[in-house]
């Protein structure tokens, strides 16, 4: 398709299919890094969108206050129907540029410090070990998503909000049905609006009730919400942010990665070898299955000059962390999982002032998961030939539907 869209006229539909096998980055994007790094696409709806495939260029837009993250802007560039439903049917401080981005993410960023997180590490842990043992007692084979990956990050961030158990299900399927870029528009916002009623209805427990404040939601009520700070409206957004971006995006990079470490024996033992082995590990997981494919939309708000390109101001523009975590330029012959490199660089966490606010809790997540996962089931495999696996490549967050395995 590329070969016939060299010129900067001719038509380029966005987004492109993971063609080269379901765990690797759709091949137009190194293709467009060698040829054309800032390449006009198009869109579903006509409009028109810059793609940046390189490391240097993805880091320079994230970075630079002319793009907004704000979906109404005019340009803003739009996935499919569903993604437009879904945006527009919610608010929060991710789609929102400083200063009121800046006001509602600083009521946040102090629950999930490293310190925070390193506190949380038993609980993780247990959580973990519960559902092993469930697994474990289970017939097989098992399905890891279901025993382990969905309920587990679900589980941790109910937990640190202060959501009962009750609502885990359903908000779990909520989710994921806001994340999927291919359902009727209709079902994102009624999503939301079920998301709502029952985070609302939580929060508002908490409102009449907020104890000392030993959860997240609760603490929002005492620090934000009694002294004025903070509407019960914007509480409630904050809330369906964390609960959704802090159990999907694990899930689908716990399912993938555990496809990845047990195709690469030699890779899993070496990152199991030591904590320190493992933290790299984790990085290199997180670069080479960058599963936030297409978050990183903005628009820019005046002429900005890229890479040689003027972008004018409302063109829209997908920075792509999914092609910049497989730049060679940044990381060598990155095709290759290999957790001896030093990922750190990557951006599966973006960058700027949208960087993930609750990447400390995926870090030790995902330690603790595979540390103990290959520790109690040292021989796990699938189930199925790689084949039969069921992939979510056309969602926002990559993944997989189910993960079949022995052990
Ligand atoms: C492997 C797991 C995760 C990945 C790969 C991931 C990735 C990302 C990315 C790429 C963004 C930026 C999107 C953009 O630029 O538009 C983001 C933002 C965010 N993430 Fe994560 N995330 C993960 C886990 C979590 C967890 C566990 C939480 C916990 C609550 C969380 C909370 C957030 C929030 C609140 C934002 C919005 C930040 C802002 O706009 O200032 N994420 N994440």
């Amino acid at each position: 398709m590329l070969e016939n869209s060299r010129a900067a006229e001719s038509r380029c539909p966005f987004p492109f299919a993971r063609s080269a096998g379901p765990l690797s980055p759709p091949p137009e994007y190194a293709l467009l890094r060698e040829r054309e790094p800032v390449r006009r696409v198009d869109l579903w709806n006509g409009a028109n969108a810059w793609i940046f495939t390189r490391w240097a260029d993805v880091r320079e837009i994230l970075a630079n206050p002319d793009f907004s993250a704000v979906p109404s802007t005019p340009g803003y560039p739009m996935l499919s129907p569903a993604r437009a439903s879904a945006l527009d049917s919610y608010q929060s401080f991710i789609t929102l540029d400083p200063p009121d981005h800046t006001f509602f993410r600083r009521m946040v960023t102090k629950e999930f410090t490293v310190k925070r997180m390193n506190a949380l590490r038993p609980q993780v842990q247990a959580v973990a070990d519960r559902l092993l043992d469930a697994m474990a007692a289970r017939n097989q084979p098992g399905d890891l998503v279901r025993d382990l990956a969905g309920p587990l990050p679900s589980i941790v961030i109910s937990m640190m909000l202060g959501v009962p158990a009750r609502h885990h299900h359903d908000m779990e399927i909520l989710g994921a049905q806001k994340n999927d870029l291919t359902v009727d528009p209709a079902v994102p916002a009624e999503a939301t609006r079920k998301m709502v009623e029952i985070i609302g209805a939580v929060l508002d427990d908490k409102i009449r009730d907020p104890g000392h404040g030993e959860d997240l939601l609760s603490r929002l009520v005492i620090d934000q919400i009694r002294p004025g700070h903070l509407s019960r409206r914007d509480a409630v957004n904050i809330a369906n942010l964390l609960y959704l971006a802090g159990h999907e995006t694990t899930t689908n990079q716990i399912a993938l990665s555990t496809v990845v470490l047990l195709h690469n024996p030699a890779q899993r033992a070496a990152m199991l070898a030591s904590p320190e082995a493992l933290a790299a590990g984790v990085e290199e997981m997180l670069r080479f299955n960058t599963i936030v494919q297409y978050n990183s939309a903005r628009v820019a708000t005046a002429d900005v000059e890229i890479a040689g390109h003027t972008i004018r101001a409302g063109d829209g523009v997908y920075a792509l962390l999914t092609a910049a975590n497989h730049d060679p330029a940044a990381f060598p012959d990155p095709e290759r999982f290999d957790v001896t490199r030093d990922a750190s660089a990557h951006m599966a966490f973006s960058f700027g002032v949208h960087q993930c606010v609750g990447q400390s809790l995926a870090r030790m997540e995902l330690a603790c998961v595979f540390e103990t996962l290959f520790r109690r089931f040292p021989a796990l495999e699938l189930a199925v030939p790689f084949a039969a696996l069921e992939f979510k490549d056309e969602q926002l967050v990559h993944g997989l539907r189910r993960l079949p395995v022995r052990w």
